[in-house]
């Protein structure tokens, strides 16, 4: 990276910034350049459009020529700034959790829709605040999308799973922050095994859902080489890989999420890029039933949903 820009102000800092990463070939560079200033400044994006010859002390703009540097050298933004906007909220990410995807809301919103139009389909029409609804969210990562849905639905008890103890950490965090966490129960488990309905442990009677949801890890072990290198580099293995073809953590979470679903309970999954052909085939006719597919924004198969019989 060149010197740090001579002049100070807001405008050149910026200007300088997006120079530095453009030359870096980091993806998206104005806005990488533009969420660190904001970091290092504590202020949001209309402030410093309003204020651009506003100077910045020598402290912050070393603090943010050192933050572009390792910017440039891969680190993502978010692992940068520690956090990262999913339904609009903010989460709090570390690279012990996936970042957040905009794709992922598709997940919340089939799912809201299908607990919608099931509320239709029982002849209620008010608006649903999910009153005696239990959730399953597995591998829940940041938390983005159990917190979410306890924020759409705030009468609703969530179950959220993931095998990783330091990524459940962050979660509960999230989940304090956004004011959910007396609903959300976090579990450190492998999927949904060992979810058991504690007064009824004994019998081994399962804990049953009317809603089961999960962004699992999809991407082939053998796809590793394609990744861009803020994800390869700094992402967890444990929320990426699925295993050598990346879909093989679906058959375990369908035949699960069987055994945890009341009848007319719904299942809503995310998919990886070529996922659908090897994913559908698992939802069995005589286990499910109002199979549905969603696409992304880019047009590529993204949420897959069923209702089990
Ligand atoms: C693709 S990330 C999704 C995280 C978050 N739900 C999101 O959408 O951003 C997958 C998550 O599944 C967790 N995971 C991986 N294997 C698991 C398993 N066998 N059981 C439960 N969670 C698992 C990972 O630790 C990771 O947090």
């Amino acid at each position: 990276m060149n010197r740090v820009s001579e002049e100070k102000s807001i405008r050149a800092l910026l200007k300088w910034g997006i120079g530095q990463l453009r030359e870096a070939h980091v993806p998206s560079y104005t806005l990488a350049a533009e969420l660190l200033l904001l970091h290092v400044l504590g202020r949001d994006r209309t402030w410093i459009y309003s204020h651009p010859e506003e100077e910045l002390s020598a402290a912050d703009a070393g603090r943010y020529s050192a933050l572009l540097r390792r910017r440039a050298d891969g680190e993502p933004t978010q692992h940068l700034t520690g956090k990262q906007e999913f339904w609009g909220f903010e989460f709090e990410v570390t690279p012990d959790v996936l970042i957040p995807r905009p794709e992922t809301e598709h997940v919340v919103e089939v799912a809201l829709d299908r607990l919608a139009v099931r509320e239709i389909r029982a002849g209620r029409r008010q608006w649903l605040a999910g009153e005696g609804l239990r959730i399953a969210d597995v591998g829940t990562g940041s938390g983005c999308i159990a917190v979410a849905l306890a924020k759409e639905l705030p009468a609703a008890t969530l179950v959220a799973t993931d095998i990783s103890p330091a990524a459940l950490a962050i979660a509960r965090r999230n989940a304090q922050r956004h004011t959910v966490a007396t609903r959300v129960h976090f579990v450190e488990c492998n999927r949904l095994e060992g979810l058991l309905n504690p007064p009824l442990a004994t019998r081994h009677s399962p804990l049953l859902f009317d809603l089961i949801v999960s962004n699992p890890p999809y991407i082939g072990r053998r796809e590793a080489g394609t990744l861009m290198r803020e994800v390869r580099e700094y992402e967890p293995e444990v929320a990426l890989y699925g295993g050598e073809k990346g879909y093989e953590f679906y058959a375990g979470l369908i035949a699960q999420a069987a055994m945890h679903l009341k009848p007319g309970g719904i299942l809503v999954v995310e998919l990886g890029q070529d996922s659908l052909p090897a994913v559908q085939p698992l939802l069995e006719a005589s286990n499910w039933t109002n199979i549905g597919v969603t696409n992304d924004l880019a047009g590529v198969p993204r949420v897959l949903a069923a209702e089990r019989l």
